[in-house]
């Protein structure tokens, strides 16, 4: 399947709201971008710099009033949750699905000093699991529907942080570069001690592929495979995760000055250096290898590895030709432009 999704437009959510949602004056409506890792996935854990960009995939999440219960709604794996009084009276084996969110709810709650009731439906275009920060997209809308919905006015800072305490939830220590671009969106270049600088990027004559393997894998159990190994072999691991952090730099310099070759060749390194962690496998190798030889400026890994998907670049020209060639290999292939706008509620 080939997705070219262009900006989601005001009018589009809307709409999209009234016919599919039953809109009503009292709903709020956030929503919230995925992200691509450039560089420094899993480097980006031990404290070294990483680059991401938030993508034009987004997570949308509806908050809407209910009587004497909260009722959590995913449309995309069509469960739900009802809890009456802090107890589940329905749809408890969804558990798993809906914890951040009901960690979410807490917090808010608790900032409110209130606690009407709520229903929030989430709907989401990211595909989940695939490195594409879907958590982090679902957390941040969340954040930001329910901050609305209790009146709260959350700074963008709050937000993040907020669905950080979410990503904990799922990923036990993330390094928190996910909800921070899904709350800012464009592209950043993050490190966990400093926080991030947003970087002033002009990619018009690229675009990001993504292709996902549709091997499924746990961003928790990746890091801390990643852990292990660096623990057995400090002495060679601890200059390659300081040549990353290097690597990640020069990326964000690459990235201001347009210099998109040198993008292309730092990913390529990057990918290396995933390898020698221990995340790719046979097929993310063949996704790469397929996208370099059918013209990418550069591919690699994205996100935990493992499974998951690869990041290619690619002049908008070649564009077609390298998506039909991963498409053949691939279970979905995304060509996405950068988005330039993070979390956003939908004034209704
Ligand atoms: O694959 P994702 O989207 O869950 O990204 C994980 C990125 C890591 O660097 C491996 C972990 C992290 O917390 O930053």
């Amino acid at each position: 399947m080939r997705l070219f999704l262009p900006n989601t437009p005001l009018k589009e959510i809307f709409l999209y709201a009234v016919f599919k949602l039953g809109w009503s004056e009292m709903d709020v409506i956030a929503s919230a971008p995925g992200k691509v890792i450039l560089v420094g996935e899993h480097f980006v854990v031990e404290n070294e710099p990483a680059v991401a960009l938030a993508l034009e995939l987004r997570a949308k999440v509806l908050a809407r009033e209910r009587k004497g219960e909260d009722r959590y709604y995913s449309r995309n794996f069509n469960k739900a949750l009802t809890v009456r009084q802090g107890k589940i009276v329905q749809g408890g084996e969804n558990i798993d699905l809906f914890r951040p969110l009901i960690r979410i709810a807490e917090i808010i709650r608790e900032k409110a000093g209130e606690d009407s009731n709520f229903e929030l439906i989430v709907d989401s275009e990211i595909p989940p699991a695939s490195g594409m920060g879907s958590s982090a997209a679902v957390a941040v809308a969340t954040v930001a529907a329910l901050g609305k919905f209790y009146s709260l006015d959350l700074a963008r800072e709050e937000i993040s942080q907020i669905a950080y305490e979410a990503e904990k939830v799922v990923h036990g220590k993330p390094s928190g570069i996910d909800n921070t671009i899904s709350t800012y969106g464009g592209a950043i270049v993050f490190r966990k001690s400093e926080g991030f600088i947003r970087l002033n990027v002009k990619l018009n004559d690229v675009v990001i592929i993504l292709a996902d393997s549709g091997i499924p894998r746990r961003t928790g159990d990746m890091v801390l495979k990643v852990k292990k190994l660096k623990e057995k072999y400090s002495e060679i691991l601890d200059p390659l995760y300081h040549a990353a952090g290097h690597l990640a730099i020069e990326t964000a310099r690459a990235l201001q000055e347009g210099d998109i070759v040198k993008i292309g060749e730092l990913m390529n390194m990057n990918h290396g250096l995933l390898s020698a962690v221990g995340v790719s496998n046979l097929k993310l190798e063949e996704l790469v290898f397929t996208a370099r030889q059918a013209g990418a400026i550069g591919a690699k890994i994205t996100g935990a590895g493992g499974g998951g998907s690869i990041v290619a670049l690619a002049y908008r020209e070649d564009s077609e030709r390298i998506v039909s060639e991963l498409e053949k290999i691939a279970s979905r292939v995304f060509s996405l432009d950068i988005a330039e706008e993070g979390v956003k509620v939908h004034e209704t």
